[in-house]
């Protein structure tokens, strides 16, 4: 069974800036259009991918709670809980923490005074691997001192990669693993050390680098199950791509959250 932490967008808004999509838009999220695509979104995990949500309680005041992918990291049911950059979202904390507890994770915590934001900046790599292998970002909301932490929470082996565009400052804005072992990403979101790293550790058959159109629609910031994914939107050439590699594309156009700078991908935390 595939479980999906989620949080209904009761009270989210852009209500601060704290990332270059949340420009200008202060105060700019139409509730109502927020709530059919979330809604649309929830729909089709749970009704056509056959997954089980798992719901935090909407917040006032905390308006990018719905980002529940910053909750943690998670993997057989070990969660390392996220530990904020911004004060505006610190008092996500106790929520996704109730969260995580009440599904029966084990909660390993991050020395204080490391920024760490959740399957946000670290992404487990789906292909078969000795160890569990998980991509980790530092860069802007993430501490590289969060990784050594994590690779051994984990017992996985890490490769820290540094983001380097404002624009993609969280990994899964800009990289995706998919089952199977597929990778699609944007490389120029990462410095070219980074971009090495990637190339050498995803198969090249595997590994696929969208096009700025996809990169600025957030289409890396997608949800894959089984011979699914489900994104915000794609080129016909991405979605070409995938259904190459056997996988059906389902868009679930979220345009509000975008405002926020998050789309179907920030919107899950896959549990275990
Ligand atoms: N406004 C939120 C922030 O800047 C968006 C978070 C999106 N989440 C994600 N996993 N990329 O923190």
């Amino acid at each position: 069974m595939y479980r999906i932490l989620m949080c209904a967008p009761e009270y989210f808004g852009v209500e601060y800036v704290i990332n270059p999509w949340m420009e200008g838009k202060l105060g700019g999220v139409i509730g109502g259009a927020a709530r059919e695509q979330w809604n649309y979104l929830h729909g089709v995990l749970t009704t056509v991918l056959g997954a089980q949500t798992v719901l935090v309680p909407p917040q006032p005041g905390l308006p990018d709670i719905v980002f529940t992918a910053n909750a943690a990291s998670v993997k057989n049911g070990v969660a390392v809980p996220a530990r904020f950059r911004h004060p505006e979202r610190q008092g996500e904390e106790p929520f996704y923490r109730a969260s995580l507890r009440e599904t029966g994770h084990e909660i390993r915590d991050l020395p204080d005074g490391i920024a760490f934001e959740g399957a946000g900046d670290a992404l487990f790599y789906e292909g078969e691997t000795p160890k569990p292998l998980l991509f980790a970002a530092h860069g802007f909301r993430t501490d590289p001192e969060s990784h050594p932490f994590l690779a051994e929470a984990f017992d996985a082996e890490v490769i820290s990669l540094r983001l380097v565009d404002p624009r993609f400052y969280h990994l899964d804005t800009c990289f995706c693993p998919l089952p199977g072992g597929y990778v699609i990403w944007y490389p120029s979101a990462f410095d070219s050390e980074s971009q090495a790293k990637v190339a050498a550790s995803v198969p090249e058959e595997k590994l696929y680098a969208v096009p700025d159109t996809d990169a600025t629609a957030f289409a890396c910031n997608a949800v894959g199950v089984g011979e699914h994914v489900v994104m915000n939107s794609a080129t016909s050439t991405l979605r070409d791509r995938l259904s190459d590699w056997g996988f059906t594309t389902h868009l679930t156009p979220l345009s509000e959250f975008m405002k926020a700078g998050g789309s179907s991908k920030c919107l899950t935390l896959r549990l275990w």
